[in-house]
């Protein structure tokens, strides 16, 4: 796992930003993964600016989703399909974009049809992932089996906290998502992690140097052949190989560079 230091959470998503326009740029139609959450919002607003100036086409790409909220219409204000919207797909053209629906009524069939799509589409190239304070990506919350695919989980009371931010209550977050599997997950062909403020320092080391265990769904990725975490010194407080890492980087020839 190549681990990158930036300076703040600016800087973090600039070189998320760069990643991404070198995976478009390399493969126009590109089949991209998605996060929603706050971490993201500062790159997708980099990545609208980038297509607007022409940098960047998202024209041929193919995006697919990690999560939405069971029980919510895509119309719904704090639906992940709305916040995708918002922030992304009404700015820019994209040639198809899909999210699990938050309404299926056969959810199992729903995430197999799921799996298809991305699997017919050719798999993810560039994987965008979030972490959640208690090791989760997508919403593979602690316990999730490494090898699962798209279902559906309940969160855990810590992420529904973690989550009423965007609510007015605690109570009005719904306890269930349909979430790609951390199998889904490690199928990509590159992982791109971000990761920032110190509340995300524990699971960020855990991710990293602690063992791969279920416990921490995050930790699978050190089985990934290609990823790439990028973090700000806050999230990065509890490594202990930061040194290391910077001198990777510092030293990565100029070929491997976005
Ligand atoms: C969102 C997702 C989650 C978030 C994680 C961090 O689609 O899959 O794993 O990435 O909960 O959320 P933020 O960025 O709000 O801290």
């Amino acid at each position: 796992m190549e681990v990158i230091i930036k300076p703040n959470p600016e800087e973090v998503s600039r070189e998320a930003a760069g990643l991404f326009r070198r995976q478009l740029r390399r493969k126009p139609d590109s089949v991209l993964g998605l996060a929603t959450g706050s971490t993201p919002v500062e790159l997708y607003r980099k990545l609208v600016a980038m297509v607007r100036c022409g940098e960047v086409s998202f024209a041929h790409a193919t995006c697919f989703n990690l999560d939405e909220y069971a029980g919510l219409p895509a119309d719904h204000p704090r639906s992940y399909a709305c916040f995708m919207r918002e922030h992304l797909f009404s700015h820019i053209r994209v040639a198809q974009w899909f999210i699990p629906d938050g309404l299926a009524k056969d959810v199992a069939t729903h995430c197999e049809e799921y799996e298809y799509r991305i699997r017919d589409c050719g798999g993810i190239d560039l994987q965008l992932l979030g972490i959640g304070s208690d090791g989760h990506i997508g919403f593979n919350e602690p316990g999730s089996s490494l090898a699962s695919r798209t279902r559906i989980k309940t969160l855990t009371a810590r992420t529904v906290a973690d989550n009423a931010r965007f609510f007015d209550s605690a109570e009005a977050v719904p306890r269930h998502v349909i979430t790609m599997g951390v199998g889904t997950i490690m199928e990509a062909r590159h992982c791109l992690v971000l990761a920032t403020g110190e509340s995300k320092a524990a699971a960020v080391a855990a991710m990293v140097e602690g063992p791969v265990t279920a416990s921490v769904p995050a930790s699978a990725l050190q089985m990934h052949p290609v990823c790439t975490l990028v973090v700000d010194e806050a999230a990065a407080k509890l490594l202990q190989r930061t040194e290391y890492y910077r001198w990777v980087y510092d030293n990565k020839p100029s070929w491997q560079r976005p």
